[in-house]
């Protein structure tokens, strides 16, 4: 049976992951893969992780499935925590929530539901994306496209471009949007540029299905959520992919949610079968252990303080390190060239290198990036800036 099937080229990123395991030079930094560092280097467990962990062992009594939902009181706070709770009051259970295995499964499961709803959909997500979306979405059956978003001269977003886009797509499309810090740019829309984006949503008849997968990570936890918060108040039927795994460093546990709001009470309870269904005919139940140290940081105040103050200190740390850069990459080149680094949010920003240059910075400089040479800030120390300020500056002639 198997002798049909062909070697799979190896993931690019996961590619740079094996590279730099290999790669023996004492200087090597890596800045591929998405995941936060602290100053060491490391991708630590958070205080309120490990103490929730404690109690949730201590007091664990069974470890029977979980049900086909989910953890009932970790959806609840993720709906609180990205709706708000007076927006989920308003919505007057037009708003369902299931957990999934991390923010991928939410992703998937957002588009298996589209796919049941309406197979015909069109779903465009911005160009570049994060580069999992198309295989995520488009393995479902659903045609993909592509709007623009990014403006390479300015290092922000290219709103007219993206506007004029979106005004052409036919109703009843699925537009992917990030909710905040851009995968891989960095680069955000402002509450302006929402504001006039759900109303063209409106007007258009277009569907939105945010990827939430950074929240706290970019302005701030109430902020990151902003457009999310808009469209619900203004759409009739929106979707949310959630990621706990950034938010909370629950990378390897996989714990995310799909959120559906719905045009009524009544519909969203209709959404909520089929999402139950679509799990049950994929992996049936959810991993518990994840969710449960969210809703247990969630119902403890005191934990729950701990977690907003490490996440806000982590999000300070990155801004710092994106001035950091900025400045040492204005030094190095002598020119603003990557100034657009410090006004971006989040983990990432796209450095515009050629694949040469990303290529010399591993070979010569034994510094990682993405092949399309988005960085994560997050991965960078105070003490390494300088060195790669001066690498990107050595191979910015390739
Ligand atoms: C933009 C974006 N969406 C979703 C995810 C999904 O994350 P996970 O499945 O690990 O929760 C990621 C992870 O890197 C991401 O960058």
């Amino acid at each position: 049976m198997f002798e049909t099937l062909e070697p799979q080229a190896p993931d690019a990123l996961l590619g740079i992951t094996t590279a730099f395991a290999a790669d023996q030079s004492p200087d090597k930094v890596d800045l591929g893969v998405g995941v936060y560092r602290d100053a060491s280097g490391a991708t630590p467990v958070m205080a309120a992780v490990r103490q929730a962990e404690q109690m949730m062992l201590a007091e664990q009594i069974s470890k029977s499935y979980v049900g086909m939902a989910g953890n009932r009181q970790f959806a609840a706070f993720i709906e609180s925590m990205v709706l708000g709770d007076a927006t989920v009051s308003a919505l007057a259970g037009r708003v369902i929530t299931l957990q999934t295995p991390g923010g991928c499964g939410a992703l998937r499961l957002a588009a298996e539901l589209v796919l049941r709803a309406a197979k015909t959909t069109q779903v465009v997500v911005s160009e570049p994306t994060w580069p999992n979306h198309v295989p995520l979405i488009g393995g479902t059956g659903l045609t993909m496209g592509h709007y623009p978003y990014y403006q390479v001269a300015t290092g922000g977003v290219d709103f007219t471009a993206l506007c004029s886009a979106l005004d052409a797509l036919a109703p009843g499309s699925l537009v992917v949007l990030h909710a905040c810090c851009h995968n891989p740019t960095g680069a955000d829309l402002s509450p302006t540029q929402w504001q006039t984006l759900v109303a063209l949503f409106a007007r258009r008849s277009l569907v939105p299905l945010f990827d939430l997968a950074y929240q706290g990570l970019g302005a701030g936890l109430e902020e990151d959520v902003y457009a999310i918060r808009l469209f619900a108040a203004q759409l009739p039927e929106m979707l949310v992919a959630v990621s706990c795994s950034k938010s909370f460093g629950l990378y390897r546990e996989r714990v995310g949610a799909v959120m559906a709001l719905a045009s009524s009470a009544r519909q969203a309870g209709i959404l909520m079968g089929h999402l139950q269904i679509i799990a049950r005919r994929m992996y049936s139940m959810s991993p518990d252990h994840g969710a449960a140290i969210v809703a247990t940081i969630a119902h403890n105040l005191p934990l729950r303080q701990a977690w907003s103050d490490e996440l806000a200190s982590m999000r300070q740390r990155i801004r710092a390190l994106r001035v950091g850069l900025a400045s040492a990459l204005g030094s190095v080149t002598g020119e603003p060239r990557f100034d657009f680094i410090k006004g971006q949010q989040g983990m990432f920003s796209l450095l515009g290198l050629s694949p040469a240059a990303v290529q010399a910075l591993a070979t010569e400089h034994h510094i990682y990036v993405a092949p399309d040479s988005r960085m994560n800030v997050a991965g960078l120390s105070e003490a390494k800036i300088e060195h790669v300020a001066t690498a990107i500056g050595a191979v910015l002639g390739q």
